[in-house]
């Protein structure tokens, strides 16, 4: 009998946009190509069964009424990071995506918080991830590395700089997804060398996924402790996460890959 991790799940509460606008036309990262056909539809039917996964799961989900003319509004976690009682709305690398700050954080002000603004670029939940009582937070495309100490300051917790390397995985939520407190699951090449040991000295037993879980955006997922919703292409992953005592919950969210983001991207997650 292999040793099995029991694994806890806890009541999460996720913000999401749904992708009545969605479309490619402007390629800022490499996933993007604005000749490829996008099924609006088709996407609306995917992100609805991405919603209905959470629902069913026990999660509360909280909706941010999308707004004509901005594409991206779909990827959700870039809004901001929502932590420890405090609100940081996304200041965007892009100026195709700047205008969804404000939508963003008039949904923050509405929800009774103080929506605080960084001097530096920071894409939200798409670079700073909550693990316990840390934020892990990247650079290297997006979000500046100056921008994580006003994160840090602004939410009262500490952060870990990671620095990514390669295009294809620009924001942090490509190439790590955190499992639970104190598990995350990375694709180490998508790191320098000083970020993966610094991964490496934090999370002795993290799951390191294989190029090709990485390349469907396998990591781009989103854990209640227990279970895992990520992208179904992601088998591999799946079958590690389930030897880890994990219960992976494959969705298809094909459309929205064509704008470079999957479960993860779609989803705010409201830190308590
Ligand atoms: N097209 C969007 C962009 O390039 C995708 C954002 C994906 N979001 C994420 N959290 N990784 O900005």
């Amino acid at each position: 009998m292999p040793f099995r991790v029991s694994r806890t799940p806890t009541v999460r509460h996720y913000v999401m946009t749904p992708p009545t606008f969605f479309a490619v036309e402007y390629a800022i990262n490499p996933w993007m190509d604005p000749t490829t056909a996008v099924d609006t539809h088709r996407a609306l039917d995917q992100w609805d069964a991405l919603r209905r996964t959470y629902k069913e799961l026990g999660h509360t989900v909280e909706l941010v009424e999308p707004v004509a003319g901005l594409p991206d509004m779909v990827y959700a976690a870039n809004g901001g990071v929502l932590a420890n009682g405090r609100a940081v709305v996304a200041r965007f690398a892009y100026p195709q995506r700047a205008a969804e700050s404000d939508a963003y954080a008039a949904w923050m002000t509405r929800h009774g918080y103080t929506a605080v603004h960084t001097r530096h670029v920071n894409e939200g939940q798409g670079d700073v991830l909550g693990a316990g009582r840390m934020l892990l937070a990247g650079h290297g495309f997006r979000t500046e590395r100056r921008a994580h100490g006003e994160i840090a300051a602004a939410v009262g917790l500490p952060v870990v700089s990671l620095r990514l390397v390669d295009p294809r995985f620009y924001h942090l939520d490509t190439a790590l997804a955190v499992l639970d407190d104190t598990t995350v699951a990375y694709y180490p090449p998508a790191f320098d060398a000083p970020s993966r040991r610094r991964l490496l000295a934090l999370f002795p037993d993290a799951i390191e996924v294989a190029d090709a879980d990485a390349h469907v955006l396998g990591l781009n997922a989103v854990s209640d402790g227990h279970h895992v919703v990520l992208p179904a292409a992601a088998r591999g992953f799946a079958a590690q996460l389930r030897t880890a005592g994990f219960s992976p919950v494959g969705v298809e969210l094909s459309e929205l890959l064509k704008g470079g983001g999957s479960v993860k991207c779609c989803t705010l997650e409201v830190h308590p």
